[in-house]
């Protein structure tokens, strides 16, 4: 099946012009004869509109508040995006903090949630001032002095989970991430002795749902626990944070999911329980990554090689170190031949990287037409969780990044070097004899 349903996507930024892909008004082919090859190319707008969506389905029918999950995209550039947009931040190290603040997120603006925070983590956190997710009761001994910080959230494991085809499920029997509700429970009861004023509840449970129905029976699940916390501890909840989570659909099997409808089945479940529970109707929040940021970049890469094996091979210059996706989790991404597009395909090949590795595979058993070595492959969804998990491995320089924005574009982090490579390393001087 060929994949160029990417280019219809409602609001979509692609497009097919003579045959070139366009992001917004910017030929993509065009871009990696600018800044190079393999190059993210981002657009600002179709992360706008994401962000519009979303929020607007859920603020329309409620208070509520968006905060972006950084680690999908840490990009300063894509945080200022979404900062202006009326974002917060969630955070899940210190080094998140760091950046959220360099893009102009005040702390009273982030979330940290971290898992298995040291002292020092737990101390940066508070020291910054910023609004501290505990995912265990006992986590409250590592703050400073033993002071707790007026607002005091859990991260909730409700026992029920859900991820796409990757499997990345979160929470449940056997996940490492969250308080039990007993334990929450003491939690809370700790930290209000304590001196906390204003409490929140959270869960994350999963990343890439495409089912609908998934979502209002966490919540229900998720508000069940902070009724029942709220009345034996004694404290009202002022927030209730659902998580993040949202799928995309990677390959043309998927179906988009209908997110107006998601919110407006959550928000019903929220304020039944409210309602159920005498809640004093706390505000309602999301932390998604994925939904905000993936459809808005492209990977684009040029083909050094074309192979003619047991199967046809395309071997281009982006691979497992550039996007880890497909070697990590077997993910599918959509790809086109960015020069090329409208081509009837005439041959199934695997893409792949330069990566001494055999699973560094970015795209199995595709249809492509006759590609030859210049030709620019375009990996669609590629903005979320994907120059994130880039690295250096096989001595492989990072791609860099561009942001568009109609016909103007700007490199958001430039090309790694050779020397990139070496920074930092030091050799002790009986060695440069
Ligand atoms: C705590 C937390 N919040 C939010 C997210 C964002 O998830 P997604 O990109 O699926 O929306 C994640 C992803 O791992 C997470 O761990």
């Amino acid at each position: 099946m060929s994949d160029s349903w990417v280019l219809d996507v409602p609001g979509g930024c692609f497009s097919n012009r003579g045959g070139v892909l366009h992001v917004d008004d910017v030929s993509v082919p065009d871009l990696v004869g600018r800044f190079g090859s393999p190059l993210y190319v981002m657009s600002e707008n179709r992360i706008r509109h994401n962000f519009k969506r979303l929020h607007g389905a859920f603020s329309r029918l409620t208070p509520f508040r968006l905060y972006y999950a950084v680690k999908a995209n840490t990009n300063l550039a894509v945080l200022g995006v979404l900062r202006q947009e009326g974002a917060f931040a969630d955070c899940s190290c210190p080094a998140e903090i760091y950046e959220a603040s360099l893009a102009g997120f005040g702390p009273e603006k982030i979330l940290y949630t971290g898992n298995y925070n040291s002292t020092e983590e737990v101390r940066y956190a508070q020291a910054a001032g910023v609004t501290i997710n505990f995912d265990d009761a006992a986590l409250l001994g590592k703050l400073e002095g033993g002071r707790v910080p007026e607002t005091v959230c859990f991260r909730i494991n409700p026992g029920m989970a859900k991820g796409g085809k990757e499997g990345l499920i979160f929470a449940g029997p056997d996940a490492k991430f969250g308080s039990p509700e007993e334990v929450a429970a003491r939690g809370y009861a700790e930290a209000k002795k304590l001196g906390a004023k204003r409490f929140g509840i959270h869960m994350m449970t999963g990343s890439n749902v495409l089912d609908p129905k998934y979502f209002p029976a966490a919540t229900s699940a998720l508000m069940d626990i902070a009724g029942r916390i709220s009345k034996k501890v004694g404290m009202e909840f002022e927030f209730v944070n659902v998580g993040g989570g949202f799928g995309v659909p990677y390959s043309p099997k998927e179906r988009e999911l209908p997110i107006e409808g998601v919110a407006s089945s959550v928000v019903e479940a929220f304020r039944q329980k409210v309602e159920q529970y005498g809640m004093s109707r706390p505000l309602l929040a999301a932390e998604p990554g994925r939904f905000l940021v993936a459809d808005s970049a492209v990977l684009a890469s040029t083909v050094c090689h074309v192979k003619s094996s047991s199967k046809t091979f395309v071997g281009v210059d982006a691979g497992m170190n550039t996007l880890l996706r497909p070697a990590l989790y077997n993910a599918y991404h959509p790809v086109l031949v960015a020069n090329r597009l409208g081509e009837r395909d005439d041959q199934v090949a695997n893409i792949c990287g330069q990566v001494c590795e055999n699973t560094d595979v970015l795209a199995r058993d595709r249809g492509l037409p006759r590609v030859k070595e210049g030709d620019i492959i375009a990996i669609f969804n590629a903005g979320a969780y994907g120059f994130a998990m880039s690295s250096q491995y096989n001595n492989r320089p990072r791609a860099a990044e561009v942001l568009v924005n109609g016909s103007d574009a700007q490199v958001i982090r430039r090309r790694e070097g050779f020397s990139d490579l070496v920074q930092g390393v030091s050799v002790p001087a009986r060695l440069l004899t």
